[in-house]
């Protein structure tokens, strides 16, 4: 199974939303884990299966001591947390001070992650499919190992020009420092956020300038505020009638292609195979 990681290019194209989206549609066991080093929201907007606020002394951070004799997959499972819907998560640091004291987290993150993904172990559940929200990526992002360890990058862009031309230079940047010593690179793509109701030929060009030999379409996702207040710890009547959730079973099922894909390509156990 696969290490599929959301970031964004610049600003906050709804990451975090897209990444709450896809735990809770995803279609095998699958965690996520908030790998934000601007600081993470989770805990703030998710609360546990009964309500109550999520337990702060589990998440990343507990993992410091640990992670400077090296991580394994077990001990990140550990941390994780059930929340309100049935998702499994592994909450981030508080910000960036944290995300600074949090270097050997960052380091060994991504060997733990790719562990967890490949199936079960004398100690672990699993296997899991890995959710990263990796947060916005600028100029030498502190978890570039962890980028580089997943199968899967799906940079999430609004359709507005700026974002998009901001996306672009990003996208190309992060393509040569994604590479791994092996010169394989994780597999990359894009999903365009914007208004699919009035202006959506203009998220299809959006998508258009982003795509290239490296980068593929990855999909659409509409603006849709009462979809996305469900991912923000709003009650939502129906959730599964929001634009949002509707158009966000077909991305979904895209990324858990791409993943399934990619770890076969790998040599690694596809869902269901062999596991007797
Ligand atoms: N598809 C969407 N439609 C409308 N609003 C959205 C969408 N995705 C995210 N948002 C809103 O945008 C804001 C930022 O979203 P968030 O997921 O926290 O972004 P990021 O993780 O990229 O910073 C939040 O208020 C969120 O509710
Ligand atoms: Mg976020």
């Amino acid at each position: 199974m696969a290490v599929v990681t959301f970031l964004s290019a610049k600003g906050s194209p709804g990451v975090t939303t897209t990444a709450l989206l896809a735990a809770a549609l995803w279609p095998r066991p699958a965690v996520l884990v908030e790998a934000d080093p601007a600081g993470g929201d989770l805990a703030a907007r998710v609360p546990g299966p009964d309500g109550a606020p999520l337990d702060a002394d589990r998440g990343l951070l507990p993992l410091l001591t640990t992670a400077r004799r090296g991580l394994r997959a077990a001990q990140v499972l550990d941390q994780a947390q059930v929340v309100a819907g049935g998702s499994r998560v592994v909450v981030g640091v508080g910000g960036p001070e944290q995300s600074a004291a949090a270097g050997p987290v960052w380091s060994a993150l991504g060997g733990a992650l790719r562990e967890l993904g490949q199936g079960p172990s004398h100690d672990s559940a699993g296997p899991f499919d890995v959710l990263v929200d990796a947060g916005r990526v600028g100029a030498d992002p502190v978890h570039l190992d962890l980028l580089r360890a997943s199968d899967v990058v799906v940079a999430l862009v609004r359709s507005e020009v700026a974002a998009v031309l901001h996306a672009r230079e990003r996208l190309r940047v992060l393509g040569g420092a994604l590479r791994r010593p092996d010169g394989s690179s994780p597999r990359t793509g894009v999903v365009v956020v914007g208004d699919l109701r009035r202006a959506a030929r203009r998220a299809d060009d959006c998508a258009g300038v982003l795509v290239g030999p490296a980068v593929e379409d990855l999909g659409r996702l509409p603006l849709d505020p009462a979809g996305a207040a469900v991912f923000a710890g709003a009650g939502t009547a129906r959730p599964e009638r929001t634009a949002l959730v509707r158009a966000g079973r077909t991305v979904v099922a895209t990324l858990a292609a791409a993943a399934e894909a990619t770890a076969t390509t790998a040599g690694r156990v596809p869902a269901g195979a062999g596991a007797a």
